[in-house]
């Protein structure tokens, strides 16, 4: 009887780790929904931080969105120290007061946030301090007709480990990093295969194509890329760099977003595409942010400066990649 036990156990425990979290957001009633997206920001205001979220809150109200995406590094320069930490305060629920932004904010650990203490931001001690606030690791957000699969990209990156002059990360959790990636990679691959949703979209930190300054990530495009290509997802976003972009690609339907403006922002260091099958459509070397509106057959995403001036828009529409 014990024993019967023990293995129920073990079953519920591997059962359990073995499938990523869900969520549900429910949106409007014909399944419609937009949202913003930022990366990069948490600086207690500072390099435009502040005015990076002026312009978010009145598009919010424009768009009526249903939620905000983080890709990650929230709170520099190393994440959180505790669940306490004044700086969760000072860099998001002080900054990001606008009414239209007083919604479930979904967000990824980036590099950064591995330099502090990591379980800080992935506490439900900050859901009581803001219950806007929601990080995981990797987990899955479903709506009627999108499903967001938000994926924890820092463990691939090799240097992080093997770099000795890299600043130290709190591993907890990702070691053994093997078994950690390969769990990743699985869950991610079975979701996919899963989901009848009409729009999926993956979320991580760091870019997969990239021209800005960390140029592409080699791990991702080896490990990553394939599993998103196989399973038709139309978009991958991430931040890591601090610019506006939009890749696409004529070997895959996937568009590649990047927004990584929320605050401090690199100037005029821009890597060149050598690779004939991708198409440059916009880059800004600035602050900023993006916005995304879906229905069951369009998205329309936009781009934003720090004046809440659009710099850049694209139309997807399900039509044309379902007779691909
Ligand atoms: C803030 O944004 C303005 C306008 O783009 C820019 O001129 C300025 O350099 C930015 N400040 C910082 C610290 O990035
Ligand atoms: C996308 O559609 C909107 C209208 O909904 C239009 O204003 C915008 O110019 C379009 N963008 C592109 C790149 O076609």
């Amino acid at each position: 009887m014990g024993g019967l036990w023990f293995c129920w156990l073990v079953f519920c425990l591997v059962f359990v780790s073995a499938e990523l979290e869900r969520f549900q957001h429910s949106v409007k009633a014909d399944g419609s929904f937009s949202f913003l997206v930022i990366g990069d920001w948490g600086r207690k205001g500072a390099y435009n931080q502040s005015q990076v979220a002026l312009q978010m809150g009145k598009v919010g109200e424009q768009l009526n969105i249903d939620f905000v995406v983080s890709t990650g590094d929230n709170f520099y320069e190393k994440g959180l120290a505790s669940p306490h930490d004044l700086n969760f305060k000072d860099s998001f629920t002080n900054i990001y007061t606008a009414n239209s932004l007083q919604k479930q904010w979904y967000s990824v650990l980036g590099n950064h946030d591995y330099r502090g203490n990591v379980q800080a931001q992935l506490s439900p001690i900050l859901r009581k301090i803001d219950s806007r606030w929601l990080c995981l690791r990797s987990f899955i957000l479903n709506t009627e007709i999108a499903e967001f699969f938000f994926i924890d990209t820092t463990p691939f990156v090799d240097e992080y480990f093997h770099n000795p002059k890299h600043p130290k990360f709190d591993w907890r959790g990702v070691i053994p990093r093997k078994r950690y990636l390969r769990q990743v990679l699985k869950n991610l691959k079975s979701a996919l295969k899963e989901s009848v949703a009409k729009w999926k979209i993956v979320i991580g930190h760091h870019p997969i194509k990239n021209i800005g300054h960390h140029g592409e990530t080699k791990e991702l495009i080896m490990h990553l890329l394939p599993i998103l290509e196989e399973n038709n997802v139309e978009m991958y976003i991430n931040g890591h760099d601090h610019c506006l972009q939009h890749l696409s690609s004529i070997t895959s339907p996937i568009q590649f977003l990047t927004s990584g403006g929320g605050s401090k922002a690199w100037k005029g260091d821009v890597h060149h595409i050598d690779d004939g099958n991708d198409e440059m459509k916009f880059y800004h070397d600035g602050q900023g942010f993006m916005s995304v509106e879906l229905t069951p057959t369009d998205a329309k995403i936009a781009f934003y400066d720090i004046f809440g001036h659009v710099l850049h828009t694209s139309n997807l529409s399900q039509q044309l990649y379902s007779t691909m």
